[in-house]
């Protein structure tokens, strides 16, 4: 009885919150993330995964939504306390001589302290909020039952919008258990073992549980702190291209790459890039990312043909699909974007979202694991042009297609053959005090 009391009360609530936005009478982007953050780490969360649901929303919204961050209410130390000491089934202090009371990062999910442990090294703990599992999926219920009664079940025909939401549901849960978090950083930490400019942090197994965490303390600062890399002496251009570099390595070479590569989540520490918050991780099968392969090979050798069918491969389509029209939208499209080199090349951004356009046209149900990649590239591709305008993103794609032999005939620079070894492996990052010999020319012949 107080359940249905507190669900009615959460409902009045939110329905509250969504006149206020008048929704009816036309939507921004913006006054959608608005809304979101109004309705709570719910929503906030539920936007971010919406954001790679192109065939849902609209492109803007989805790169809007990408950017949705949430100003979550603290947890105070007390209360962090009192979590940790639940959870290890005893004293905080048996563990801990010390908790900073004020916060590295607060989220919808968790939030994240530095501490001392008792033999006195320093470590980041990555604690749960405690209420937030019970609120999602209260939240997330209330809003299945809400769209059952306006009853805007399917936005088009090929999106059933409660698939959607139990998706995300599904994504949403998998983020608050950080045994598989932990797991994540191990197998991304493995991955990045004997390349010297990248890391990861060392996760303490024996004190992380499914809603605290502890890692490594990574020292340091966030990739787009300009300040702080020009006067530690970094140059912007090399972090950037190697952190490209190592993104690149992770979707096409372990096809496991971080799914939200944005400045917060990626420190520069000690002449290295270290990659943090692994809650969620994109996996490309062989398939997938035979796929990501051909459309960049289509596109730089514009062979729409093998395009068109390699996505009718991969994605779930009517089998009565008009093939003309969709092989001369496909020749449309990949004549739009052709290239003369790989420095002309448009963002990688657009090439997708295009992509996209056609598929809802034709009803082409692109699978998630290739829109979290999409997205995670945009996101990738949004961080490195703050961080360093003047870096050539879609050159040094091209440089990796090339040593992977995508790629032949092209002008330019990317049709000597690189050791791709070489490309993904260099030097740690020089700085100040600690200036490297510049890597070795990847581009010989
Ligand atoms: N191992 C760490 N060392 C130092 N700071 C960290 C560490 N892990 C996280 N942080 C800080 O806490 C913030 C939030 O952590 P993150 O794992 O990104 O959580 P969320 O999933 O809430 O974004 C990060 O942006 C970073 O500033
Ligand atoms: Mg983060």
């Amino acid at each position: 009885m107080a359940e249905i009391g507190n669900d009615t009360r959460r409902l009045i609530e939110m329905v509250k919150v969504i006149s206020k936005y008048k929704v009816t009478q036309g939507i921004s982007p913006e006054k959608f993330c608005d809304m979101l953050k109004e309705l709570g780490p719910t929503y906030v969360k539920l936007g971010q995964l919406l954001s790679m649901h192109p065939e849902v929303i609209p492109m803007e919204y989805c790169r809007k939504l990408e950017s949705l961050r949430t100003d979550a209410s603290r947890l105070v130390t007390a209360q962090i306390r009192d979590i940790i000491s639940e959870e290890y089934g005893r004293p905080w202090t048996s563990v801990f001589s010390r908790i900073m009371p004020f916060p590295l990062g607060a989220a919808s999910i968790a939030q994240v302290h530095e501490a001392i442990l008792l033999d006195g090294t320093r470590v980041a703990v990555k604690i749960q909020r405690p209420d937030i599992y019970a609120t999602m999926e209260r939240d997330v219920r209330l809003l299945k039952k809400a769209l059952g009664i306006v009853k805007i079940k399917n936005i088009n025909d090929v999106v059933d919008l409660s698939d959607t939401i139990e998706e995300m549901w599904k994504v949403a849960q998998e983020e608050m258990d950080f045994v598989r978090e932990a797991e994540n950083i191990r197998t991304l930490r493995r991955n990045c073992e004997g390349i010297e400019y990248v890391y990861c942090p060392k996760v303490y197994e024996e004190l992380s549980t499914k809603n605290v965490l502890v890692m490594e303390y990574i020292g340091g600062f966030e990739l787009n702190d300009l300040d702080a890399m020009e006067a530690e002496g970094y140059d912007r251009n090399e972090v950037c291209t190697k952190f490209i570099n190592n993104f690149i390595k992770q979707f096409a070479e372990d096809r496991f790459f971080h799914a939200d590569p944005h400045p917060g989540n990626v420190r520069v520490w000690n002449g290295r890039i270290v990659w943090l918050d692994m809650g969620m991780m994109g996996h490309l099968s062989k398939e997938d990312a035979e796929l990501v392969k051909a459309c960049m090979r289509a596109i730089v050798s514009n062979d729409y043909v093998t395009f068109a069918d390699s996505v009718l491969n991969i994605c779930d389509h009517d089998p009565n699909i008009d093939m003309p029209a969709f092989y001369e939208r496909m020749k449309q499209y990949l004549g739009k974007y052709r290239i003369i080199s790989m420095e002309e090349m448009s963002s990688t951004v657009d090439i997708f979202a295009d992509l996209y356009r056609i598929s809802r046209d034709f009803r082409i149900v692109v699978p998630t694991t290739y829109t979290m990649f999409w997205r995670s590239m945009s996101i990738m591709e949004g961080t490195v042009t703050e961080l360093s305008p003047e870096t050539d993103l879609t050159a040094i794609i091209g440089k990796h297609l090339a040593a992977q032999n995508m790629v032949g005939g092209i002008a330019g620079a990317i049709t000597k053959s690189v050791s791709h070894r070489r490309l993904i492996s260099g030097k740690p990052l020089s700085y100040k005090g600690h200036e490297q010999e510049p890597d070795e020319d990847i581009e010989e012949e």
